[in-house]
C-alpha cells in the first residue's frame, strides 16, 4: 500500500545546512536558516532559561501527564505580554499550549476548517509551512500579495481581498517581523485592518512569532491587540520558539477569543479535541522554563534584556545594509525600514546559485535572507558578492 506514496521534494532549507557544513570556505555565510545569530555566529541558550531550567531540573517533581492544554499557567503568564492587560475579556478570552507555533496555527487553521470556513486569504509570499498546514487541513486558500514593489505592505491587495471577504472567511495575517519579507504593517495600517475586520465579519487568525525582535515587546503587539479590540472573534497562533531561543523545544500557544463566554468555551474543547488526535499533548520542558520565567521579576527583566540586545543587533545589521544602498541590481535601502530577521532580495535562482558557488553565500532559492546570519565584520563581503552576480 505504501508504495503508492509519491516522492515528496527534499525540504530545501535543510539541504542547504548539510551544503553549508560542507563547505570549507572559511568566509561562508549563513543567510538561509531562520535562526537568530550572535555577532559570532551562535545561536545560545537564553542566560534566563538556563536559570529557569536549573530551577525546574530542582523543583519538578513529576512528569505526569497534564493534558491537551498543556501548562496553563505557562498559557496565563504569557497572555497579558501578547494580548496586553485588558484581562480575559469577561471569559471571552482563552488559550492552550501547543507544540510551537506550527502546532498553534496548524490549530487555527484545524479550528476554522472544523466551524466551516469557506476562503483562507492569505497574503504571499508567506512562510511557506502556512500553505502546507493549508493544504494539509483541506482549507480553500485564497492569496493576495502581501507586499509592494517599494518595500511597503501592499493594502490595496488586502483591501480588495477583505472586500470580497465576509463572515463565514478566514485571514492569516502575520502579527509581526513577516517572514519572508520583513514587511510589517504600520500601526496606522493595522487601525484600518482591524476596522475593515469588523465591517467584513472575517475571522482574523494571527501568527505572532517573532514578537520582541521587531520594535519591542509591546510594539510588536500593536496589531494583534487592536484586532482583538475591534472584532469578536478571533485566533492568535504565538511562538516562543525565537523570542525565548526555544526552537527545538517547540514552545507554543494558541489563544482564541469567542463572541461571548460560552462560545469560547465551545471553542476550547474543540481545540482540545483536535489538540488530542493530533499530539495528545504539548512537550511540557520549554513551556515550564518560559513559566518560570515569567513568574520571577528578576529572570523576565533578564530575558527582555538579552531580547533587546538581540533586537539591537538586527536594527544594526539592517542599518548597515541600508546604508550600503544598492549592491548591482539589488536596493537595500529597503531593508533597513523592514522589521524582524527576514528579508526578500530580488535574485533570481541562477544568482542564488552563484553567490553560493562563486562566494560561499547560502540563502533561500526564494530570495529570502536571514539578516541575522550577518555581521558587521561579513556585510561588505555579502553586499560585494551581490553586487558581483546582479551587476
Ligand atoms: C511566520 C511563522 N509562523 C510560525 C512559525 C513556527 O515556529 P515554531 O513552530 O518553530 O514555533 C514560524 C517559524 O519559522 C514562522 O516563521
Amino acid at each position: 500500500m505504501l508504495d503508492r506514496l509519491d516522492q515528496q521534494p527534499a525540504d530545501a532549507l535543510l539541504a542547504l545546512i548539510k551544503m553549508y557544513e560542507a563547505d570549507t570556505r572559511p568566509d561562508k555565510i549563513d543567510l538561509g536558516v531562520g535562526v537568530y545569530r550572535t555577532a559570532d555566529g551562535g545561536t545560545p541558550v537564553f542566560r534566563a532559561i538556563k536559570q529557569a531550567e536549573k530551577r525546574l531540573v530542582d523543583t519538578q517533581g513529576t512528569k505526569a501527564y497534564l493534558g491537551p492544554e498543556g501548562d496553563m499557567g505557562f498559557v496565563r503568564a504569557l497572555m497579558p505580554h501578547v494580548l496586553g492587560d485588558a484581562g480575559n475579556r469577561d471569559g471571552r478570552i482563552d488559550g492552550m499550549q501547543t507544540p510551537g507555533g506550527t502546532g498553534a496555527v496548524r490549530l487555527a487553521v484545524a479550528l476554522a476548517q472544523k466551524a466551516g470556513v469557506r476562503n483562507l486569504l492569505m497574503g504571499v509570499p508567506s512562510w511557506p509551512n502556512h500553505k502546507q498546514i493549508l493544504d494539509d487541513c483541506g482549507v480553500t486558500t485564497v492569496t493576495f500579495d502581501h507586499a509592494c514593489e517599494d518595500g511597503s505592505a501592499d493594502m490595496g491587495a488586502l483591501r480588495e481581498a477583505l472586500g470580497k471577504a465576509g463572515k463565514d472567511d478566514a485571514v492569516l495575517l502575520h502579527g509581526a517581523c513577516h517572514n519572508p519579507t520583513g514587511v510589517d504593517y504600520t500601526n496606522e495600517q493595522w487601525d484600518e485592518i482591524a476596522d475593515l475586520l469588523g465591517e467584513t465579519g472575517a475571522l482574523p487568525i494571527i501568527d505572532l512569532a517573532y514578537q520582541g525582535l521587531g520594535d519591542g515587546m509591546e510594539e510588536d503587539a500593536y496589531g494583534v491587540r487592536k484586532v482583538i479590540a475591534s472584532v469578536p472573534e478571533a485566533l492568535v497562533a504565538y511562538s516562543c520558539d525565537k523570542n525565548f531561543g526555544l526552537y527545538r523545544d517547540r514552545v507554543g500557544a494558541l489563544y482564541v477569543m469567542g463572541a461571548n463566554a460560552d462560545e469560547t468555551v465551545r471553542i476550547m474543547s474543540n481545540a482540545a479535541s483536535l489538540a488530542r488526535a493530533n499530539w495528545s499533548m504539548p512537550p511540557d520542558h520549554g513551556g515550564a522554563s518560559v513559566r518560570l520565567i515569567l513568574e520571577d521579576e528578576d529572570l523576565t527583566a533578564d530575558w527582555l534584556d538579552e531580547l533587546a540586545s538581540m533586537r539591537e543587533r538586527i536594527g544594526a545589521v539592517r542599518a548597515k545594509l541600508a546604508e550600503a544602498g544598492t549592491a548591482g541590481a539589488v536596493d537595500l535601502t529597503k531593508l533597513g525600514a523592514q522589521k524582524g530577521m527576514f528579508a526578500m532580495l530580488p535574485v533570481s535562482k541562477e544568482q542564488v546559485e552563484r553567490l553560493r558557488k562563486d562566494h560561499g553565500v547560502y540563502m533561500a532559492g526564494s530570495g529570502r535572507i536571514n539578516v541575522a546570519g550577518l555581521t558587521m565584520g561579513n556585510i561588505d563581503a555579502f553586499v560585494a558578492a551581490l553586487a558581483d552576480v546582479t551587476g
